[in-house]
């Protein structure tokens, strides 16, 4: 189901995969070759990769196609999947669930999204088991040196909480924006620091994309072709604003930890105002999907009907990049400067 826009991109940052220094992690009985590094991607739909959460692109996610860039052997495997056991942990896992968001409440409209809270405890499970698999020793140097923790979250808690018509009514006439962004802010920091207590060192964090310029957004609220809904985008960039702040304050406060700002907003703001510059017929109009002038009401579904051009759209669906605007965007997280990502990009972050 729907989640928001840069899923991706947390799976970029996740598979991520450290491709650097040291070729000295070798578990010798099992000939594991640790010198790529891992990912460990947590957030929503924009970043959850394969079973059992599903893909929500048309293709390759931006972690997916950063990864392939880095050289990694192997996507992220995701958390509950049977087989992620032994040492398949070692490259990285994926616990990013669709509808999941910082706040608890956030998308309980779905039945098995995961919070972050709940992220945060299966990789303390996954953490325990990397211990036994490397020693402890050798275990967090491996976390802190060559992994990379991704997360790409917070589009949800204003999609399918705050903003959310009925079932949100009280959140919002309790709580004024300033302070559900707060809340926000305060548990995400507690998760941080979590991840952080837990060995987790090199971490790129995405803003919230411009959610009031999805093909949902524009078509339920009926706007026009180069028009966006201003609130659900005036809420992103509010809590954006005070994201910035927040990884500053964790660079400055966790010793030896790095934070990687990606500015998704402004990156899929881009693509959006000048699509035709990079190759799309649309910037509005999901490829999968239906209802309305958008195709945006219906989430993609077997009986959807299709775009005949997929790659001419910067929506997959009405709610997702297509696996052609997340190769845009994946190179500049990877390779892009301090407009879209910083204080350094991607490929530094992995051989720092
Ligand atoms: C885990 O199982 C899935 C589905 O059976 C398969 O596609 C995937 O390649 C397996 N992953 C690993 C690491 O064995
Ligand atoms: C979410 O629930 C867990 C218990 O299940 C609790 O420990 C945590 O503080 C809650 N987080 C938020 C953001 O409310
Ligand atoms: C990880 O789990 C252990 C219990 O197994 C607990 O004591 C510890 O506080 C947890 N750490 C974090 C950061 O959640």
């Amino acid at each position: 189901m729907a989640l928001i826009f840069h899923h991706n991109l947390v799976a970029l940052l996740l598979v991520l995969f450290i491709t650097n220094q040291l070729g000295s992690f070798v578990i010798a009985q099992d000939d594991i070759d640790l010198s790529k590094g891992a990912s460990y991607i947590f957030g929503d739909s924009l970043a959850s990769g394969g079973n059992p959460t599903g893909r929500y692109t048309n293709g390759r996610t931006i972690g997916d196609i950063v990864g392939e860039e880095l050289g990694q052997p192997h996507y992220a495997v995701p958390f509950l999947a049977p087989n992620t056991t032994g040492n398949t942990i070692l490259y990285g896992v994926n616990y990013a669930s669709g509808g999941g968001g910082i706040m608890n409440a956030t998308g309980r409209i779905f039945v098995n999204r995961l919070s972050m809270d709940i992220q945060v405890d299966y990789f303390n499970i996954t953490r325990k088991e990397i211990d036994k698999l490397l020693g402890a020793s050798k275990a967090r140097e491996y976390l802190q040196k060559k992994s990379i923790f991704s997360i790409t979250i917070g589009s949800n808690d204003f999609l399918n909480n705050y903003l959310l018509p009925v079932i949100s009514m009280g959140a919002r006439i309790s709580e004024t924006p300033d302070s559900f962004v707060d809340d926000m802010l305060n548990h995400l920091r507690a998760q941080l620091t979590r991840l952080y207590q837990l060995d987790a060192r090199k971490f790129i964090v995405g803003n919230v994309g411009p959610i009031g310029c999805i093909p949902y957004q524009k078509t339920i609220n009926q706007l026009k072709e180069d028009e966006c809904v201003s609130l659900p985008n005036k809420l992103a960039l509010q809590y954006n604003a005070r994201l910035k702040d927040l990884l500053q304050e964790l660079n400055e406060n966790l010793p030896g930890a790095t934070f990687v700002h990606a500015n998704v907003y402004d990156l899929v703001m881009e693509l959006i105002t000048n699509y035709a510059k990079y190759g799309f017929t649309t910037a509005s109009r999901a490829c999968c999907g239906n209802g309305g002038q958008f195709a945006g009401i219906i989430p993609c579904g077997p009986s959807s009907s299709m775009c005949s051009d997929r790659d001419k759209h910067v929506f997959w669906d009405p709610y997702h990049p297509s696996e052609a605007a997340n190769v845009i965007i994946a190179k500049q997280l990877l390779d892009g400067d301090s407009r879209y990502i910083s204080p350094m990009n991607l490929r530094q972050l992995r051989d720092l």
